[in-house]
C-alpha cells in the first residue's frame, strides 16, 4: 500500500518554495526536540513512541475485556471529554456505516457521553439505555474532568439499578492514571478493570493508548492493523531529515511558512462525510498544542462538496486569511455508478456511468483549482484508502507534525493552560469549595 504523501504545489500562490526550504533547519531542530526530549514539554512525550511501547500483555488483556463485553453488551457507553473520545470516535466514525445506528450488526454500537452537559441529550441517552444491553468506557486521565464526572454518576446510576451493583461492576472499564484521581479511587474501590494512560502522554495524543483501542476494538475494528499504519509512518517520521522524504516535516515547514505569511486559519477539507470526526480530532490536536501565547493558525474545516454551498462563496472571495489542507483518498471502499436513464429529463446522461468517486473527484478538483486562482494555499494530503492502516497512517503523520510545527512555532505544543479559565469560572458559579 502506498505512503501517505503530501504535495505543496499549489501554495506558491502565496509563499515561495524558497521560503519553505528555509525552514528546514528550524524543522529538523524540532524533530531532534522530539526524538531527545530536550525541550519544553518533555514529560510529555511519551507518544512519539507509540505504538512500539505498546505493552504486548496489555494489549491481549484489552483484547480478552473487549471479547467478553462485546458477548453481552448491544451498546458501548464510551465516557470521556477533549483527548478522552475524540480519537476513538474519529476512526470508528470513519470505518463503520453512516447507517450503522439503524442495523442490528454483530459488534456493540458505540454512543457517546460525558463531552456535553446538554440535559436532553442525557435523558435522550437515558430512554434508549432502558432497551438496549449495554457496558460503559469511562475515560479521563486526570479522573476529575466535571463532564466525564457527571456523565458517569448519571449512567453508572441507570446500569446498577437495570443489572444490579454486582453485574454493573463486571459491565464497567475505566481507562485513567496510574495512581491518583477520583476515577483511579473509583475503579479500585468497585472492582472495575482498568487501563493506565501512560503520564507522559496527554490526552490529545492518546489515541494508540487504550483510550483509542479499546474503544475501536469493541466497536469490531482491527487495532493491530491500525497500530500497522501507525508504527509503519513513525518509521518514516523519523529516520527522513528531508522536506521531499518526511510528509511530517513538510507539512510543518508549509504551515509555519504560510503563518509568518499572515495566513491566520487553517482549513482541513475532506470530501467525506464519514471523515467529519477525523477534522474534530485533527481540530483538536492543532488547535490545543499551539493556539497559546496569541499565536497559531485557527483549525477549521470543509466538507466538500457539502459546504461548498454554505462555505463556498466566503472561501472563494472573502478575506484572504486562510490556507487549505486537502485531504484526498485514492480509492473508495464500494462503488455506486451513476444509472442510465434514457429520457434525461435531469440532463444529467453526461455523468451516466461514471463512479461517485469520479464525479467527487472532479469536485475536489475543480475546487481545488477555483481556491487556488481565488488565492488561497491548497496543500494535499493523499492516502489510499480509508481503512485501519491508513488512519493509523494519518494519526502518527498528525501528531508528529503537530509536535514539530507547535516547536517550530515557538510554543510548549504539550500544555493547556488556557482550558482552566472557563473551568474556574464554572466551579466558582457551581460554588464548588474552594473556588
Ligand atoms: O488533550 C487534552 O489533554 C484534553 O483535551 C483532555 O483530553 C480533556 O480535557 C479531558 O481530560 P481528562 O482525560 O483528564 O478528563
Amino acid at each position: 500500500m502506498d505512503a501517505l504523501k503530501v504535495n505543496v504545489e499549489h501554495v506558491f500562490n502565496s509563499v515561495s518554495r524558497h521560503e519553505i526550504e528555509a525552514l528546514l533547519p528550524e524543522v529538523k531542530k524540532a524533530k531532534e526536540h522530539l526524538l531527545k526530549g530536550d525541550a519544553v514539554g518533555n514529560d510529555f512525550l511519551g507518544w512519539v513512541n507509540l505504538p512500539e511501547d505498546i505493552n504486548s500483555e496489555m494489549l491481549a488483556s484489552l483484547k480478552a475485556d473487549v471479547k467478553r463485553l462485546s458477548e453481552k453488551s448491544r451498546l458501548l457507553v464510551v465516557i470521556g471529554i477533549g483527548g478522552s473520545y475524540l480519537g476513538a470516535r474519529m476512526v470508528i466514525e470513519a470505518l463503520q456505516s453512516e447507517y450503522a445506528s439503524m442495523v442490528r450488526g454483530e459488534k456493540p454500537y458505540v454512543v457517546y457521553a460525558g463531552h456535553t452537559l446538554g440535559e436532553d441529550y442525557y435523558s435522550q441517552l437515558l430512554q434508549l439505555l432502558d432497551h438496549e444491553d449495554y457496558s460503559i468506557c469511562v475515560i479521563s486521565k486526570s479522573g476529575t474532568t466535571t463532564e466525564p464526572a457527571v456523565a458517569f454518576r448519571i449512567v453508572k446510576a441507570h446500569l446498577e439499578q437495570k443489572y444490579g451493583k454486582e453485574e454493573a461492576s463486571r459491565r464497567i472499564i475505566a481507562i485513567t492514571d496510574a495512581r491518583r484521581g477520583a476515577l483511579h479511587d473509583i475503579a479500585q474501590q468497585e472492582g472495575y478493570p482498568a487501563y493506565v494512560i501512560p503520564d507522559n502522554v496527554g490526552g490529545r495524543y492518546s489515541v494508540l493508548t487504550p483510550v483509542g483501542l479499546l474503544p475501536i476494538a469493541m466497536a469490531g475494528y482491527n487495532v493491530d492493523h491500525l497500530l500497522q499504519g501507525a508504527s509503519d509512518m513513525r518509521v518514516i517520521c523519523h529516520k527522513d531529515d528531508t522536506l521531499d522524504g518526511n510528509p511530517a516535516l513538510l507539512y510543518a515547514a508549509v504551515r509555519n511558512a504560510l503563518y509568518r505569511r499572515g495566513i491566520k486559519v487553517e482549513m482541513l477539507v475532506s470530501c467525506q462525510p464519514n471523515l467529519r470526526y477525523l477534522a474534530e480530532w485533527w481540530k483538536q490536536l492543532y488547535g490545543e498544542s499551539e493556539g497559546k501565547e496569541h499565536k497559531g493558525l485557527l483549525p477549521h474545516s470543509l466538507s466538500i462538496t457539502t459546504d461548498l454551498h454554505s462555505m463556498g462563496q466566503y472561501v472563494q472571495e472573502g478575506e484572504r486569511l486562510m490556507m487549505e489542507t486537502m485531504l484526498r483518498v485514492r480509492r473508495p471502499n464500494a462503488t455506486v455508478p451513476v444509472p442510465t436513464d434514457e429520457r434525461n429529463l435531469d440532463g444529467i446522461n453526461y455523468l451516466t456511468c461514471k463512479t461517485l468517486t469520479e464525479i467527487n473527484d472532479c469536485a475536489a478538483e475543480g475546487t481545488l483549482q477555483a481556491h487556488v486562482d481565488g488565492g488561497i494555499p491548497v496543500v494535499e494530503i493523499t492516502v489510499d484508502k480509508i481503512d485501519e492502516y491508513t488512519l493509523g497512517q494519518l494519526i502518527y503523520f498528525f501528531e508528529f507534525a503537530c509536535g514539530v510545527s507547535g516547536y517550530t512555532l515557538g510554543v510548549n505544543p504539550f500544555d493547556q493552560p488556557g482550558v482552566e479559565a472557563y473551568k474556574r469560572n464554572m466551579f466558582h458559579l457551581l460554588g464548588k469549595p474552594g473556588f
